[in-house]
């Protein structure tokens, strides 16, 4: 069995390996600063960009830089010897997923190439066909149905809020609470590892007004040390239940995934309430799968309701696209580079569903 390349560019963060691998071989910042990539891309000074806009690429010279970047700098795989998988959002641009395909056969010369939803991956990396997905990363939040392995695309809905609006929250609160004020790049990553280290997702909506039950210190690089209360620890995953609170015109992700389920086939729901599986990094706070359960049962009190929140889902459409690729069907089921001769780019659309 071949071994396939991985490839899971995300608005924040690149995840990359190989599918023999239980988990990514390398992640960093999806960022470009000049001729310098990820974590040194925000560290020069300068303008840094990231390549991906809430699960878009921001242009084509951007997407074929950084596809270069990976393939000579971060793989240590040639790219002809392995065929590929790659995430992608729902709705990508026509336009990308043909530029995307082009590269790779042409540029690259891969032997076999596929495109998958990220929702979808999130659904098989915890073994499930069918589900209702809640997968949120860096720069967007999805809740979607998935049914025999497949989207169902009017079932999809998009809340414009992330891991980076969580991060702004926890600033916020820092400024507010503590008068602690980030004002680089560098010490923006501070807050980033402070909520990494700290932050949870509380049983229930509460005040945070009473005194704190814990606090913690965490000791910045220049020395100052600052003191992590209850409200830095549980209120910034609010943003993901109570975005309207935070300034976001958007459904909370409770209100969404029942949504999305209640709008499916009725003999379908009773399974989608009782398989939702989260997935991507900004759900990787403890204790989400307890709130969204309990979120979820008092919009509908009378269905079972079962939320999993697998260990490793901050990889979770990684781990789906290692496990797709894996399958020993995966070859047959990717473009091949015969059938690209043929069709050309319009192949991905035939072959991988978006
Ligand atoms: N333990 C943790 N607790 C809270 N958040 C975490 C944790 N670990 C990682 N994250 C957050 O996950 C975010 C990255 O998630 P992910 O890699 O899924 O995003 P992405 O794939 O780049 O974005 P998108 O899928 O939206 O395009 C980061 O902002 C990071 O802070
Ligand atoms: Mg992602």
């Amino acid at each position: 069995m071949d071994q396939v390349a991985v490839i899971d560019v995300g608005s924040g963060f690149t995840k990359i390996g190989i599918n023999s691998e239980q988990l990514p071989l390398k992640t960093f910042e999806s960022a470009v600063n000049g001729h310098a990539y990820g974590r040194e891309a925000l560290k020069k000074g300068g303008v840094h960009k990231y390549v991906m806009e809430k699960g878009y690429w921001i242009n084509f010279d951007t997407m074929n830089k950084y596809l270069d970047h990976i393939y000579k700098d971060e793989f240590v795989v040639r790219p002809d010897d392995y065929g590929v998988i790659m995430t992608e959002s729902p709705s990508s641009q026509k336009n990308y997923r043909e530029k995307l395909v082009k590269l790779m056969f042409e540029q690259y010369d891969v032997p076999y190439f596929y495109l998958a939803r990220q929702d979808v991956l999130t659904a098989l990396s915890a073994g499930k066909l069918t589900a209702a997905v809640l997968e949120s990363g860096y720069g967007v939040t999805l809740a979607s149905v998935i049914y025999e392995g497949y989207a169902i695309n009017n079932l999809t809905h998009k809340l414009e809020i992330g891991a980076a609006d969580v991060d702004d929250a926890l600033m916020k609160i820092l400024i507010e609470e503590r008068g602690v004020v980030f004002a680089t790049d560098s010490e923006r990553y501070q807050v980033r590892l402070i909520k990494e280290k700290f932050c949870n997702v509380a049983s229930q909506q509460s005040a945070f007004d009473s005194t704190d039950v814990t606090t913690d210190t965490f000791e910045l690089p220049d020395g100052r040390v600052i003191t992590i209360g209850d409200v830095e620890k549980y209120k910034p995953s609010e943003l993901l239940f109570y975005p309207r609170e935070f300034g976001f015109n958007s459904d909370g992700v409770h209100e969404s995934l029942a949504q999305c389920i209640n709008r499916s086939d009725e003999e379908l729901r009773p399974w989608l309430y009782k398989n939702i599986i989260c997935g991507g990094g900004n759900t990787a706070f403890s204790g989400i799968d307890t709130r969204l359960q309990n979120e979820i049962s008092e919009l509908s009190s009378t269905i079972t309701v079962h939320v999993e929140a697998p260990v490793s889902r901050k990889y979770s459409a990684w781990i789906g696209a290692a496990m797709l690729s894996s399958l020993s069907t995966f070859e047959k089921m990717a473009m091949r580079r015969s059938q690209y001769d043929e069709v050309g780019e319009q192949l991905v659309h035939r072959v991988c569903f978006n």
